[in-house]
């Protein structure tokens, strides 16, 4: 092997080590989103807690994270992508343990919310990390690794909720996340800082210093250093780039746009509330229930593999298209058949498999897609400001949907409810059409150039 192979080769390694270390944050997201669910009866026995008290344990963490969404943009620019992920870390061991050893009820909540701090770092930290670090012929793919990993996170969470079930430990079900925690911070150590951030903070020596280490060659380091130094001419940055240039303004609102449309697909229904769709279903016991629950969480992360191995090659919109369709046609028949009255074995498993299609659906792009996009688009100026509206908007979306679910079934009726979910899909594959640019193996710099001439955002890709 010449010297250039084995450079090129070292090159992709370390480029993929890294992405593998940050999308570690988004395994604690997914055993955080995942772990409650099952947790909480138990620790409502033990500390003889209210529904209402209940409702808070599980919404204080979406709080912390909309809040710890708002604030990481600032962090992230004036301690770096690495420190933000850094103090996440440090976050989730302290979160985990508090609430494991909380005496009542009040410190539990007060827990949640620290924990909904380091989950919101994560998941505006770690994808803008990710999109910063990674050859853009293969950034997709990295990115989606992210959710591939936070998926994992929620079926782990649901299968120890399930195995710790039988002897009630909640304390246990919640502590143990401060161990991939701790693994996370570690791991964290040995990351370089992102070379757009060391650019954008003027430490331009730094910068190519970690992408001759990311990129197989010298030159193509250089050439890269160019484009970002570029990107960095733009006088304003921020809030006052937001105010003064349209074009930014367009991309902040594509963000938060898309955050809106991953969240209203409907997805976090199925995640708070599978065991009682099952109920709908016709599944009465809590074992059919809880078992149906983990093989939500399963094809949820199955599914995601999709992504991982198409999205720098079919690309993003053919793929987002793809994804509100069959989320469509999944919320829409699964309605049909509670329309219609589940009376026989065969209505209710061709329900549930609807439910999984749904959830294919979803997990194949909307999920992970959305992410993505959401650090593409952004010119590097403005990032931290673009990525803090749209991650901060997915939050508050997040509680929106799940605090309306039940009221929904309640006042709108269920069938009703999922066919409003369908009809939003539908809503979705217009805007994705209209909208949505292709993103696939051009530079960040690519797409900003586009952007700031004023490009028609679906064509800012090309
Ligand atoms: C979404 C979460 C959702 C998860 C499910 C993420 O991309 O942002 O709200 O719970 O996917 O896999």
């Amino acid at each position: 092997m010449n010297e250039q192979s084995i450079r090129q080769r070292k090159a992709k390694y370390f480029t993929w080590f890294v992405g593998g270390i940050a999308a570690l944050s988004g395994l604690l997201f997914g055993l955080d989103i995942g772990v409650i669910a099952g947790a909480l009866p138990f620790l409502a026995h033990d500390l003889s807690i209210s529904n209402h008290q209940q409702e808070w344990v599980v919404s204080a963490m979406m709080f912390g994270a909309a809040i710890g969404a708002l604030t990481a943009g600032w962090m992230s620019y004036r301690l770096g992508r690495k420190k933000s992920i850094l103090t996440g870390a440090v976050l989730f061991v302290i979160g985990s343990l508090w609430s494991a050893f909380s005496p009542d009820v009040t410190s539990l909540v007060c827990a949640r919310v620290l924990l909904g701090l380091a989950v919101g770092f994560a998941s505006y930290t770690a994808p803008l990390y990710i999109a910063e670090i990674a050859p853009e012929r293969y950034r997709g793919s990295m990115i989606s690794m992210y959710q591939m990993m936070l998926t994992t996170g929620i079926v782990v969470a649901f299968l120890s909720d399930a195995a710790l079930s039988y002897s009630g430990n909640w304390r246990l079900m919640l502590g143990v996340i401060a161990l991939p925690a701790l693994v996370l911070f570690i791991g964290v150590l040995f990351l370089p800082n992102s070379p757009r951030w060391l650019a954008a903070t003027g430490r331009y020596h730094d910068a190519q210093k970690v992408l001759e280490r990311l990129r197989s060659s010298d030159s193509q380091a250089q050439q890269e250093l160019n484009e970002i130094r570029e990107s960095l001419q733009v006088k304003q940055s921020g809030w006052a780039l937001f105010r003064s240039n349209t074009n930014f303004r367009r991309s902040v609102g594509l963000g938060v746009l898309l955050q809106v449309m991953q969240q209203f697909t409907g997805m976090n229904v199925v995640m708070y509330y599978a065991p009682k769709i099952f109920a709908i279903a016709g599944f009465a016991s809590t074992s059919q229930q809880m078992w149906g629950t983990v093989i939500v969480g399963i094809t949820n992360m199955l599914a995601t593999l999709i992504a991982v191995g198409l999205v720098d090659r079919w690309g993003r919109k053919p793929m987002l298209f793809t994804s509100f369709l069959v989320m469509a046609v999944g919320m829409g028949a699964l309605g049909l058949f509670i329309h219609m009255g589940i009376h026989s074995l065969a209505v209710q498993y061709a329900s549930i498999i609807m439910l999984l299609l749904f959830i294919v659906g979803f997990a194949m792009a909307a999920g992970p897609v959305i992410w993505l996009l959401c650090s593409e688009v952004q010119p590097l100026k403005g990032r931290d400001f673009g990525i803090t509206l749209s991650t901060t908007t997915n939050w508050v979306a997040n509680m929106i949907v799940g605090a309306t679910f039940l009221t929904l079934l309640d006042s709108f009726g269920n069938a009703n409810t999922f066919w409003l979910y369908g009809a939003l899909n539908v809503l979705f594959i217009v805007i994705t059409v209209w909208l949505v640019p292709e993103t696939k193996n051009v530079s960040l710099e690519h797409i900003e150039r586009n952007l700031m001439q004023g490009k028609a955002l679906r064509h800012i890709g090309k």
